[in-house]
């Protein structure tokens, strides 16, 4: 069986939504200091909705293909919807990843999270702290 799936090759070879976000509502970075990857998220919000969203990665094939299916699952949607949107609902819109690269999948959804706390952030929307990683993860990555 192939490392990849299909849908990985397709997302890593094709990333969409990739770039920058002018005058985001919301920025998120999420940083893995053991394989050194980071992400950036960039979000526009209109009346609760996410209408645009982009990324830009420094990071490993998976990164980029977890990255690109997430801002996929989340455009167009609420912010409740994409505040719940988890490594496995990624990974499993990929079809999977390989064990030792689901950490690359954590960098997405938790810079999506800290984009949208940034926005709640902005605009004084009052949050539970406890609902938002810390920037970076370290739980993850053993090597
Ligand atoms: Fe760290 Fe992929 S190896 S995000």
């Amino acid at each position: 069986m192939a490392l990849y799936s299909e849908k990985v090759m397709d997302h890593f070879r094709n990333p969409r939504n990739v770039g920058v976000i002018e005058n985001a509502d919301g920025v998120g970075e999420a940083g893995n200091p053991v394989c050194g990857d980071i992400m950036k998220i960039y979000l526009k919000i209109e009346n609760d909705i996410i209408t645009d969203v982009k990324f830009e990665t420094f990071g490993c094939g998976s990164a980029i293909a977890s990255s690109s299916m997430a801002t996929e699952l989340i455009k167009g949607k609420p912010i409740s919807e994409a505040m719940t949107l988890t490594n496995k609902a990624v990974t499993e819109a990929l079809d999977g990843l390989p064990a030792h690269k689901l950490h690359c999948s954590v960098l997405a959804e938790e810079a999506i999270r800290l984009a949208l706390r940034d926005y709640f952030d902005k605009n004084n929307i009052p949050y539970d702290p406890k609902e938002f990683p810390d920037a970076h993860c370290d739980t993850c990555c053993h090597t």
